[in-house]
């Protein structure tokens, strides 16, 4: 069996350095269950979950239907709002022994003594190097760097991933997880090459055959492009990657025209998006997706994706091998 062995496959106790990263809505059960039996690792979206018990049926439904380890995603709000789950979803992950989690949106560290107490690594994803910096300060795990062309939040630096990865692994010590724009083999190989000790996905796995989206849904990601997204809600300081739909077309509008949070969020909410998700309506809601949707044009399983991308990482190691003068006298 071929595999690379890393910091991070050793931290999850996985046979593959291939991570799916929290997706709202879509990351549960089913798909969570299907990476880790094929060897990676997946999180569950806390945010999809409006109380911790749902969360924790979750957990309970994902266990019946994989023994390997999974973890949950932990998205915090900007700022505290009156209606905060952080501090549920920790309570969770702690007493569920969940051994890892992805934790993005804002500095975990009021979290760090209780998750550590109960022995949950964390990952915690952003978008500029210089929070990779601090997340390692404040004692985090490990963290994931996702650049510009990540579908969610790519941060408001528009810098790619080709240049964020590799000075996030230059200036820490901490594992680095690398995420955006990630999709194959070749990326797969390209990561590590940067210092990458795992990739983290998100576009590829929302077009797998577990994904819980409505099938005209998964025909029109296929043929999506990569100049088919578009960055909006940069006028709130909380840019996202998404669809280029009639949705997204009239946020960026409202956005120009100077709308305020309040106007934005009937268009925005995640709740709208999960709507179109179920029915299949391609122009409703801001759906989060990253510009690699250009380089996916089949919808395969999540095994399938998984196996693929090792054999084909392997093909490019033994092409580079045969262009290199390593072990050629
Ligand atoms: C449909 C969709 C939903 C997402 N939802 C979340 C989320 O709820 N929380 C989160 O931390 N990241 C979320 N992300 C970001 C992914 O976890 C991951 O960081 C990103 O997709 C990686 O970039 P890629 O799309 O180029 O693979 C979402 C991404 C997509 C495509």
């Amino acid at each position: 069996m071929f595999t690379f062995e890393t910091r991070i496959t050793k931290m999850l106790g996985i046979k593959y350095p291939i991570l799916m990263g929290g997706l709202q809505w879509l990351t549960k059960a089913e798909m969570v269950s299907a990476i880790a039996n094929a060897g990676g690792f997946g999180f569950i979206t806390a945010v999809s979950f409006p109380t911790g018990e749902e969360l924790r049926e979750e957990i309970k439904k994902t266990r019946d239907m994989t023994d390997k380890p999974f973890g949950v995603n932990i998205s915090m709000l900007p700022v505290i709002m009156p209606n905060d789950m952080t501090e549920v979803y920790v309570d969770v992950v702690c007493e569920e022994g969940i051994p890892a989690v992805e934790t993005a949106g804002r500095n975990p560290e009021p979290y760090l003594p209780k998750l550590k107490a109960a022995n949950v690594k964390v990952i915690h994803k952003v978008p500029a190097v210089k929070y990779a910096q601090k997340a390692e300060s404040v004692g985090v795990d490990a963290v994931t760097i996702v650049g510009y062309e990540c579908g969610g939040h790519p941060g408001l630096d528009e810098v790619t991933t080709l240049v964020k990865l590799p000075k996030a692994v230059e200036t820490l010590s901490i594992p680095v997880v690398a995420g955006g724009g990630f999709c194959d083999g070749k990326s797969l190989v390209a990561a590590l090459s940067l210092g990458a000790e795992a990739v983290l996905m998100g576009t590829r796995f929302m077009m797998s055959k577990e994904c819980p989206v409505h099938e005209n849904f998964k025909k029109w990601l296929v043929q999506l492009q990569e100049t088919d997204t578009i960055v909006v809600e940069k006028s709130i300081r909380n840019p996202a990657r998404i669809i280029r739909n009639e949705a997204a077309m009239t946020v960026a509008r409202m956005e120009e025209e100077g709308a305020t949070l309040e106007e934005l969020l009937p268009i925005i909410s995640g709740k709208v998006g999960k709507e179109a998700y179920l029915s299949g309506d391609i122009n409703k809601g801001c759906i989060a997706c990253g510009q690699v949707v250009g380089r996916i044009n089949e919808v395969k399983s999540i095994s399938e994706i998984v196996n693929d991308i090792m054999s084909e990482a392997e093909q490019v190691l033994i092409r580079l091998n045969n262009l290199s003068s390593i072990n050629k006298t």
